[in-house]
């Protein structure tokens, strides 16, 4: 039987582990009660007593329900809430509940929320609400989240964002949108106008045909990141709104024509990824004018059968060249006139349908010494002429490159 003094104690005993941060159960708590972790435990309700101590809170992947106004209170250190995989929804989120200024990360992916909700945090930095059904951004989305930096609406089924939508995040340096329904006309001309600290901005597999109008994108775009959308154009100047641009990836697309001066005034560029596109535009000397910082350009698994003398002459800074996989059967000497490219250290040339005759025998004898590097000669296989077709590189000898006639 349990004394009256006993029951006060074990009270007490309770209380103080309550207040003092004991771990609840069936949370998991590391680094002294700073790191909790209730997330894959089945838990279908908040669990009480979560230690003050607590920083960061991971409630993902379980059945809750609702966040109730009380959830959090007292957490005046909590950074980080991460509530990812429940089966949150307009509503789920009491109006209170997350009012707590600490809050810097928070995380509501696959969730059934169909709208940006008004309840996060009022110091957000970092938000991510990917896998949810929300289907249009708002002028009034984000009104109240102006402090927001890093911002994940990807997987979200988007189809519109409304004029102004973006604008209150003028503090916004990453906006991923990616896996989207987005099409021609889906973002407004304007959308990133007012995110002028933006240096990241992700498109990736959307369903836009025409190369944006980047006339209102933000000057500080570093990485642009277009991969995926069944784009066919780069036109002439198209990026020139973009100066501090530095990467820019617009891999597995329909990709099939870059217009000349495509990329002109952009002095900061280091990597191009246009692997796996539908290139077959000639690459003429103009193409690639003024990429003077480009280290690396993914020119790979396209339909590039003509590259013109000078196309490579003004990347002064090149590096490494991927042309593997196109329709090249030959190339002329001073395509890669190192004159001009002096750092070209690998060249990347595998399965393209090489003519092995006296006009690439140059190429075959850079093989031996010249200062970069043909990487794979053993899966550089020839084409033609017929005494050597099907024979690879490293098989052949320059001499072995020959015009019959
Ligand atoms: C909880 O999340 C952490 C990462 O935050 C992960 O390492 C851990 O495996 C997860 N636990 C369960 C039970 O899913
Ligand atoms: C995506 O949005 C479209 C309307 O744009 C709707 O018909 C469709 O059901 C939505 N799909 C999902 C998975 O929510
Ligand atoms: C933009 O970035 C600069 C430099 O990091 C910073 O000083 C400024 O406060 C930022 N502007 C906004 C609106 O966040
Ligand atoms: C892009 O939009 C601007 C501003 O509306 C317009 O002046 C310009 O002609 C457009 N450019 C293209 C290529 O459509
Ligand atoms: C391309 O540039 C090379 C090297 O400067 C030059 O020899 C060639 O005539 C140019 N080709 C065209 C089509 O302008
Ligand atoms: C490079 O090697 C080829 C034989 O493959 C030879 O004819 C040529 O003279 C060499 N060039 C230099 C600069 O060593």
């Amino acid at each position: 039987m349990m004394t009256v003094k006993t029951f006060t104690l074990y009270l007490h005993l309770m209380l103080f582990t309550t207040s003092t941060g004991e771990c609840p159960s069936p949370c998991t708590c590391q680094n002294t009660n700073t790191e909790v972790y209730c997330n894959g435990t089945g838990i279908t309700e908040i669990p009480k007593g979560l230690p003050i101590t607590t920083i960061s809170l991971n409630l993902g992947s379980n059945q809750i329900k609702g966040v109730p106004k009380d959830s959090f209170t007292g957490l005046i250190h909590l950074q980080s809430l991460d509530l990812t995989n429940n089966q949150f929804k307009e509503g789920s989120i009491k109006d209170g509940a997350l009012d707590l200024p600490s809050i810097a990360d928070l995380d509501l992916s696959i969730n059934d929320f169909t709208s940006i909700p008004q309840v996060l945090p009022p110091k957000l930095i970092g938000f991510a609400i990917a896998y949810n059904p929300i289907q249009t951004l708002t002028a009034s989305s984000f009104v109240k989240y102006p402090s927001i930096q890093y911002l994940t609406v990807s997987n979200t089924n988007l189809s519109k964002i409304e004029e102004h939508a973006f604008d209150p995040l003028t503090s916004a340096i990453n906006i991923a949108i990616s896996f989207n329904q987005l099409e021609d006309g889906g973002i407004p001309l304007t959308a990133f106008f007012k995110n002028q600290n933006l240096t990241y901005l992700s498109l990736r597999y959307n369903n836009i045909k025409t190369f944006p109008n980047m006339t209102y994108f933000p000057a500080s775009l570093q990485n642009f990141d277009f991969v995926g959308n069944p784009i066919t154009v780069i036109p002439s100047f198209g990026f020139r709104h973009l100066p501090n641009i530095q990467v820019i990836e617009i891999r597995d697309s329909t990709l099939s024509t870059l217009a000349d001066y495509a990329f002109f005034g952009l002095t900061k560029v280091t990597i191009i990824d246009f692997m796996d596109d539908q290139i077959s535009s000639t690459i003429t000397n103009y193409t690639l004018d003024g990429l003077t910082a480009l280290k690396t350009i993914y020119l790979a698994d396209n339909k590039i059968s003509k590259i013109e003398t000078g196309a490579f002459h003004s990347l002064t800074n090149i590096q490494d060249l991927w042309l593997s996989d196109n329709k090249l059967s030959t190339l002329d000497p001073g395509v890669l006139d190192t004159k001009f490219m002096p750092r070209l250290s690998s060249v990347f040339m595998d399965f393209n349908p090489w003519i092995c005759d006296c006009h690439l025998k140059w190429l075959r004898e850079k093989m031996d010494n010249a200062t970069y590097t043909i990487m794979y000669p053993h899966i550089i296989v020839c084409s033609g002429p017929p005494k050597v077709t099907g024979k690879a590189w490293d098989v052949l000898k320059p001499d072995d490159f020959i015009c019959e006639n």
